[in-house]
Parts: C-alpha cells; sequence; structure tokens
C-alpha cells in the first residue's frame, strides 16, 4: 500500500518535460534549457521580480511545447523565418498549457513568443495584450537560434568557441532592434552578452542543474490533483505529434485506472497509476514522427530506435524526488514477467502489481486501436491474444482474468476516454 502523500517540485517536473521534449532533435538539443536561462538572466539585467523570472524560466522550458510536427521543426532554426507559421505552433503551445491553472500566465508568455516588436504594434496581437513576457522570451528564442546555427561547427571544430561567435550574434541582435525586439531587452541582452559566464553557462553540460538551482528559491508544489493536471496535458503533448497515437495514452491511462480500481487499489493509488498511464510513453518525444507514422513494419534499425522509449520515460522521470512510484509503474510497461521484456529486462520478481496493470492496460488499448499499417483488432481478437501471452509467462494471469470477467466494462471506459481525446485532437490541430 502507498501512503507517503507526495508534494512535487513544479519545476523540477516542467525541467525532466523539457528534457523529453529536446531528446527530439539533435539539432535543437538544450534550446529549451538555453531559451529559459536567457530569459531570466535578461529579467535579471532589468530587476524583476522572482514571481515573474519564475513565470520566465516556466515558459522557456516550454514554449515550444506546441511543436508537433517535423517540418514545424525545421522551421525554428531559421533566424528570420516567417513569423505567420511560427504562430501556429505557438498558439497550440497555449492551448495546451492553459488548462493547467498553474499554468495560466505561462500559456500567454507562450502564446504571443513569435510576435515581433515593430516600434511598439507588437505590443498587441489579434486583440490581445502581449506582455514583456512573450518579448523577453521571443528574444531569447532567437539568441539561441543565433548560437544553434553554429553549432554544427562546433562539433566539427574543436578550435570553435563560443566567445568567438558573441560580436556576431551581438550585431545580429542589435540589427534587429525596434523591428524584432524590444530596444530596451536587446540593451539588457547587451549587457548580459558582455559577460562570459553567461556563455560558458548556456554551452555547458551541467546547464541543467544551472537551472534547477536558479528555480529552488521559490519551489512551488503540486498537490495528486494539480500532477493529474499536468499530466493530462502533458500526455497531449506526447500523443499529439501523430494521428496514430492521438488517443493511445488516454486508453492507457483509464484501462490502468479501471484494472487498478478493480484489483483492490486505494483512491490514491488510482489517481496514481492514471498518472503513470499519462506519462508512460513520455520518452516516445524521442522516436522521429516518421517512424511513429510508418505505414508498414518496422525495420530493425527502427525498432532499435522504438525500444529507447520506456528507458527515456524512466531517465526523464527519474530525478523527481516524489514520483518514483509513478515512475515505475509508468516505465516498466515493456517488461514481461518472463525478464524478455525491455528496456531492463526485468522479471517476475521485480515487477509490482501497477507496472504489471500498466503492461496488460498498453497492450490491450494498442491493438484495439487504428495503426497506420492495420485496423483495430475486435474485443474477443484482444483478449484472446493476451490470454495468449498470460499462458505464456509474460503477462500477469490475474490481471488477465480481471480483464476477461470485466471486459465491456474496461473497454467501455478505454473508449469513454479515447473519444475525448480524440475530439481535442482534432481542435487543437485546428488553432493557429
Ligand atoms: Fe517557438
Ligand atoms: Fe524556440
Ligand atoms: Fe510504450
Amino acid at each position: 500500500m502507498i501512503t507517503e502523500n507526495p508534494r512535487i517540485p513544479l519545476f523540477d517536473l516542467a525541467l525532466s518535460l523539457c528534457d523529453a521534449m529536446d531528446l527530439v532533435s539533435e539539432r535543437l538539443a538544450s534550446h529549451h534549457k538555453c531559451v529559459a536561462y536567457t530569459a531570466v538572466s535578461i529579467a535579471d539585467e532589468l530587476g524583476l521580480s522572482n514571481e515573474q523570472k519564475n513565470q520566465l524560466l516556466l515558459a522557456g522550458v516550454l514554449h515550444d511545447s506546441g511543436v508537433l510536427s517535423e517540418k514545424e521543426r525545421d522551421d525554428l532554426a531559421i533566424f528570420d523565418a516567417e513569423t505567420g507559421r511560427l504562430h501556429q505552433h505557438a498558439e497550440r503551445g497555449y492551448q495546451l498549457l492553459k488548462d493547467f491553472k498553474p499554468f495560466h500566465n505561462v500559456a500567454n508568455i507562450v502564446r504571443h513568443h513569435h510576435v515581433s516588436w515593430n516600434d511598439g504594434t507588437g505590443s498587441e496581437h489579434k486583440g490581445e495584450e502581449v506582455t514583456m513576457g512573450s518579448h523577453i522570451i521571443r528574444l531569447a528564442d532567437r539568441i539561441d537560434v543565433l548560437r544553434l546555427a553554429d553549432r554544427v561547427d562546433m562539433l566539427v571544430d574543436k578550435e570553435h568557441e563560443v566567445l568567438g561567435q558573441v560580436e556576431r550574434i551581438q550585431n545580429e541582435i542589435r540589427r534587429n532592434a525596434g523591428n524584432m525586439f524590444v530596444p530596451e531587452l536587446v540593451d539588457a541582452f547587451i549587457d548580459l552578452s558582455n559577460k562570459e559566464y553567461y556563455w560558458f553557462d548556456i554551452t555547458s553540460s551541467s546547464l541543467r542543474s544551472v537551472l534547477a538551482r536558479r528555480a529552488k528559491s521559490e519551489t512551488i508544489e503540486l498537490d495528486m490533483e494539480e500532477l493529474l493536471a499536468l499530466s493530462k496535458m502533458f500526455r497531449q503533448v506526447i500523443d499529439f505529434r501523430s494521428r496514430y497515437t492521438a488517443t493511445h495514452t488516454s486508453g492507457v491511462a483509464a484501462s490502468a485506472e479501471g484494472l487498478a480500481k478493480l484489483s483492490g487499489f486505494s483512491e490514491r493509488e488510482c489517481r496514481m497509476i492514471e498518472v503513470a498511464g499519462n506519462l508512460h510513453d513520455l520518452g516516445k518525444l524521442a522516436v522521429p514522427t516518421e517512424i511513429l507514422e510508418k505505414p508498414a513494419a518496422l525495420t530493425r534499425r527502427e525498432y532499435n530506435i522504438v525500444k529507447s522509449h520506456p528507458f527515456y520515460s524512466f531517465r526523464v522521470l527519474e530525478p523527481i524526488s516524489g514520483l518514483e512510484v509513478i515512475n515505475e509503474w509508468a516505465s516498466f510497461h515493456h517488461e514481461r514477467l518472463d525478464a524478455k521484456g525491455y528496456p531492463f529486462h526485468y522479471g517476475e520478481a521485480d515487477l509490482s502489481m501497477g507496472s504489471r496493470i500498466m503492461a496488460v492496460a498498453d497492450i490491450f488499448t494498442a491493438i484495439t486501436e487504428d495503426r497506420p499499417y492495420r485496423e483495430g483488432m475486435s474485443g474477443e481478437g484482444a483478449l484472446s491474444v493476451l490470454k495468449e501471452m498470460a499462458a505464456k509467462g509474460r503477462l500477469d494471469p490475474e490481471v488477465i482474468s480481471l480483464l476477461s470477467l470485466n471486459f465491456d466494462e474496461i473497454n467501455s471506459r478505454r473508449i469513454a476516454a479515447q473519444e475525448p481525446a480524440s475530439r481535442r485532437y482534432a481542435d487543437v490541430m485546428d488553432t493557429g
């Protein structure tokens, strides 16, 4: 029985989610963290309050959560990309973040992070006020794009070092003061960028811990209900990258919760397994969309990449204290009782009831939903596949018999969760 009542630090969680997003693209690696760090450092130069700095930190680490396709990702790396297209992911990021109460301001900052200043007309966009926070993220984001343009050379040429790039970046930013950026913010950045430590920090491999320390001063903690709400927001970021996965997580979370209830989990444990269900495929953010959407069987290489996803789910959630049990339940969903699952090869002795339930909920949902290369299986078909796996000693027979005895209930829970997810997907993809 789980009795502890963990309160999860919001910033730690946001930082881990941003680690997951940065897994998507080698080229944009650490982009979110650099933007957060630059934004908060500019805020320091300007003497903004701790509250404002916290908002900027969160907005920085989450600012591109609305980027779902590879095409959009390519656009991000172009310094003067046409803003019309960029507004689309900003608006989608806003849609994803806004329903989570503690992110109300953060969502507004994210919404306008590609609005140019244009001599002051950028204080408004489509009738909405654009806050200074958005303009700070706008600037920090473009600074990082200029820095990234150089990263390729840096990897090739060991002689290449970051301070040699400062003048070029400063000039480019100055040149755009007034049109792209608020002039006062550019001044603050120039002051900041004359300090070497800033450049050493953003190119350092310990940027993550530098950022984490920055956020420590004001720890916002989440209770179980808030954690659940945040995990619901994040399952959309995970699932909406492909229409084939758009409702997968909702189905897994709902079936896992149903099975947990039937096997005697407490109210609280049921909430926990729902959170775990929402986060189980977090590491899928590291799998390219082309693989998720491939309309045929995967090659060996592609399958190897897919295999990394529960590993990344685990490692990304690992640093968050209070989330240990949820992480086990979430990230061991491809482990099997015969120790032939992946990536840890845990067996019967290591897999708790929560992890066993998640494995069943995941397969059950996966085989009943449509995939690019096949239609979803019927209830009966699904059940016989699961029973066979249990007979072979791979899945827990107790969980399978619970599912079998209560099939209609679990199945209708799954459908009731996946239908609204599918409508929500259509809405979010429509924005912008
Ligand atoms: Fe962006
Ligand atoms: Fe960005
Ligand atoms: Fe998975």
